[in-house]
């Protein structure tokens, strides 16, 4: 049997895709378009794997979709691909839209056509699992109960409304025409191959090279870090163990505000690699002008994947993190090779209108 994976070149994906053939030898087909985001060195260890195979290509190309299930014959898909950045999506939602609202459509027609088509036996097996996140939920007050899977569907950015889009079509689709779906909707991820746009690694990196960390706003927005194989060993369980158009929500248990977060990288890199000038990681820290339209907090209630399908997460935030600052000081080849020219243009456009405190 054969599983394919798309978007399997980015932060989540490609740690999947090495967790997955770290735990079985079940091959992977890997479909992804290479935007900014997708990294083919992230799978430089699964040179020649014969249980690998890699596609470059979107997952709105239908006709390409076609091809490779009829060749592949695959048992499971599991949706990675999207635009996933909030800042990008909001300087430029298009790609949002066309990614994940666009692409998962057409990537469920594919999948719908093709599972139709199948004997008995391989049809009641096919799965078609979308992963998705915590954000479609909104916001919460300071003191709400975090998100269940009966929580309203409220986002309040491009990218979680695209998100949001394509969990609707997700579901339409099992409901209307049975397509044997599963949706996760995640908390936020750190770890290993994260791209340094997002917060933790964009202040690991920043701190490394004596640049601001800059902190939106206050600093007291909260979100909900899961380690990221947490979330892989998750999206395993809920592919063998979860019930058929149903929706789990995955977290850590593990609010934190953002300046915490900042703060206790930077503990961690005083520690690991100090300053030559004995002064502190802190001394960096710069608050900046918020994010418009910026959640205050999100946070995930896990208890039905617990209950239902014996899921928990195997990382607490101290071993993660930790892990994770050291995967960074160990990577500096890594950290050289995607801060390419685009990353700097990112960087410029995104920053240097943020210049000044809050
Ligand atoms: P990422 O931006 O790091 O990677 C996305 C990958 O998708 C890249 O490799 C990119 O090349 C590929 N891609 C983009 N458009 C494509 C297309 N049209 N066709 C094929 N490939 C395409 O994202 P990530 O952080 O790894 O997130 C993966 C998934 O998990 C996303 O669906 C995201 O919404 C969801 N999610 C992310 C988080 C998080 O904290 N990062 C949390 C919950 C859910
Ligand atoms: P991010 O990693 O972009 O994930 P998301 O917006 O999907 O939650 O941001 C996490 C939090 O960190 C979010 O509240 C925005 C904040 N943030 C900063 O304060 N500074 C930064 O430079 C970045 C990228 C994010």
């Amino acid at each position: 049997m054969t599983i394919l994976v798309t978007g399997g070149a980015g932060f989540i994906g490609a740690n999947f895709v090495l967790d997955w053939l770290e735990h079985c030898d079940e091959p992977v087909i890997n479909l992804d378009k290479l935007t900014y985001a997708g990294n083919l060195h992230n799978l430089d260890s699964l040179q020649g794997d014969v249980r690998y195979i890699f596609v470059q290509g979107d997952i709105g190309d239908r006709a390409l979709v076609d091809k490779l299930l009829a060749a592949h014959q695959p048992r499971a898909i599991i949706n990675f691909a999207a635009e996933s950045h909030v800042d990008r999506s909001i300087h430029g939602p298009e790609d949002f839209i066309q990614t994940n609202v666009v692409g998962t459509f057409r990537l469920l027609e594919a999948a719908r056509h093709y599972w139709q088509a199948q004997a008995d036996a391989s049809k009641n097996i096919f799965r078609f699992l979308h992963v998705s996140t915590d954000e479609v939920y909104g916001t919460l007050a300071h003191d709400a109960p975090a998100f269940t899977e009966d929580h309203k569907i409220e986002p309040n950015s491009p990218y979680s409304a695209s998100k949001a889009a394509s969990d609707h079509l997700v579901r339409a689709w099992h409901h209307t025409y049975g397509l044997p779906v599963l949706t996760t909707n995640c908390s936020n991820n750190y770890g290993p191959l994260h791209f340094p746009e997002k917060l933790i690694p964009l202040i690991i990196v920043n701190a490394l090279a004596g640049k601001n960390l800059p902190v939106y706003g206050d600093g007291m927005q909260i979100r909900d870090w899961l380690y990221v194989r947490d979330h892989c060993s998750a999206i395993r369980r809920v592919l063998d163990t979860g019930r058929l158009g149903e929706t789990y929500n995955i977290g850590g248990w593990n609010e934190k505000p953002n300046i915490e977060i900042v703060q206790t990288v930077c503990r961690l890199l005083d520690q690991l690699r100090p300053r030559t000038d004995g002064q502190g990681y802190e001394t960096q820290i710069t608050y900046v002008k918020d994010r418009p339209g910026h959640d205050r907090r999100y946070a995930i209630d896990a208890r039905k994947i617990e209950r239902e399908l014996g899921w928990k997460p195997a990382e607490t935030f101290d071993t993660g993190i930790r892990k994770t600052v050291q995967w960074y000081l160990d990577h500096p080849e890594w950290v050289a090779q995607v801060q390419s020219g685009a990353y700097r243009d990112w960087v410029a456009k995104q920053y240097e209108d943020k210049s000044g405190t809050a």
